[in-house]
């Protein structure tokens, strides 16, 4: 849930810190990703305390929310970065971010991908193949570097999550199987550009109990053992990220400090530096969509639709998901009615709600979708030739525009 004194009401409006979503709306237009910079910052600062008795090093996902201004946030506040492709390593390079503080994933990196990240100087790259262990080595060879390299595990744990999520599972494309650990250890033996450095797993996302964790990471402390027993220096035990936010109050989320309560013993049992790639838990409750409602109709079984100016492109966790999101007016009503709020996208799927109870707002009136920042701009597009909508950062009193709306002209931009 958002924290209520970042997001307050202030006279009756919703607001991010001091500045009312209502006249962020007029000035920028909608639909509108509003973000507290406190808020970003109160929750990486919440995972280190939660960690601080571990050797850690927190490299945020990336791929949650990358605008540069949400990468520079944390990077002035030491956080490192969990990329997972040449696009987000450039994002974070352009943000400030330190490349010593940057690792790399990808089930798919292209040659061209591998030789960026290894010509910035990244902490290390993930690989998940035999394959790409190869072109590591055949790149770094021809760079004449050694390649700093993670191994993923797939450690077949399956995480109660959406299956979509789940990524820890045999079954799934990611990560090496503990069977062909034995070949890859001896493979890199053989390998002159190739230095392991570190294990790595990632069981999947918005993952409530901690016993997968606990059972992932017990697995891959034996690879360690293995890794170990071989020669190998392993200097970084990486779990992944995946740390759960709460978007139903009916579902409230783990807390932070129970899976540090947890995993802290285990952990240390590893002897190396701890990496964690949290994304979701740093920037979900950090952003809401505000939208206004273009139209309501009712149909002849009487069901109840607001029509809003958001939809799928902008956020498509609801579809793709099936996933909640509360929804609040930005000036709150006295009565209440039960509604699907939809998108104007020409799809069945594009709902933020479906026989939902929300204030009953009119045509013109603003509704904020709440818990809109992780995963939801990044994965935004220009179907049909919608505009991706503007953003704007909150740091108390002051608002910044930190990415601009789409133009016309930037959707056929590349159409030569
Ligand atoms: C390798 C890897 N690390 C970290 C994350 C971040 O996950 P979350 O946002 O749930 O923390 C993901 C998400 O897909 C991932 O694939």
């Amino acid at each position: 849930m958002l924290d209520s004194n970042l997001f307050p009401f202030s006279n009756g409006v919703l607001c991010c810190e001091g500045v009312s979503l209502e006249r962020l709306a007029e000035k920028y237009g909608t639909p509108l990703f509003v973000t507290s910079r406190n808020s970003l910052v109160n929750q990486y600062r919440s995972f280190e305390k939660a960690f601080a008795l571990l050797d850690h090093l927190t490299c945020y996902s990336v791929k949650a929310n990358f605008n540069l201004h949400i990468i520079r946030t944390l990077a002035a506040e030491g956080c490192g970065f969990d990329v997972n492709s040449g696009g987000e390593l450039y994002r974070a390079l352009q943000a400030g971010a330190d490349p010593a503080k940057i690792i790399m994933a990808g089930v798919g990196k292209s040659a061209a991908e591998i030789e960026y990240a290894i010509s910035s100087g990244i902490l290390m790259l993930k690989t998940e193949s035999l394959s790409e262990l190869r072109l590591i080595d055949e790149i770094a060879g021809r760079l004449g570097v050694q390649a700093s390299v993670g191994i993923r595990v797939n450690p077949n744990v399956t995480a109660e999550t959406h299956p979509y999520i789940t990524t820890g599972d045999s079954k799934e494309k990611f990560g090496i199987d503990e069977t062909d650990l034995a070949q890859v250890f001896s493979l890199i033996g053989a390998m002159d550009h190739v230095n392991l450095t570190a294990l790595d797993m990632h069981i999947g996302s918005q993952i409530f109990d901690t016993e997968f964790y606990h059972a992932a990471s017990e697995k891959l402390l034996d690879v360690l053992a293995v890794a170990r027993s071989a020669g190998f220096a392993i200097r970084y035990f990486d779990i992944g990220g995946g740390f759960p936010v709460t978007y139903d109050p009916q579902k409230p989320a783990t807390p932070i400090g129970h899976f540090a309560e947890k995993l802290i013993p285990l952990l240390e049992k590893a002897g190396t530096t701890i990496l964690f790639e949290p994304g979701r838990f740093i920037a979900a409750n950090s952003t809401v969509l505000v939208t206004r409602v273009l139209y309501r109709k009712r149909n002849h079984a009487g069901k109840e639709f607001v029509i809003v100016d958001a939809g799928m492109t902008e956020l498509i966790r609801p579809a793709l998901y099936q996933s909640h999101h509360e929804i609040v007016a930005v000036k709150p009503h006295d009565s209440m009615m039960v509604a699907d709020v939809v998108g104007p996208v020409c799809e069945s799927g594009d709902f933020f709600a479906r026989a939902r109870t929300i204030d009953a707002v009119g045509e013109g009136e603003l509704l904020a979708v709440l818990s809109s920042g992780a995963y939801g701009s990044v994965m935004g597009n220009n179907y049909n030739g919608r505009l991706r909508p503007a953003e704007v950062m909150v740091d108390g009193d002051d608002a910044t525009l930190i990415r601009k709306r789409d133009t016309f002209e930037q959707l056929i931009q590349n159409e030569v």
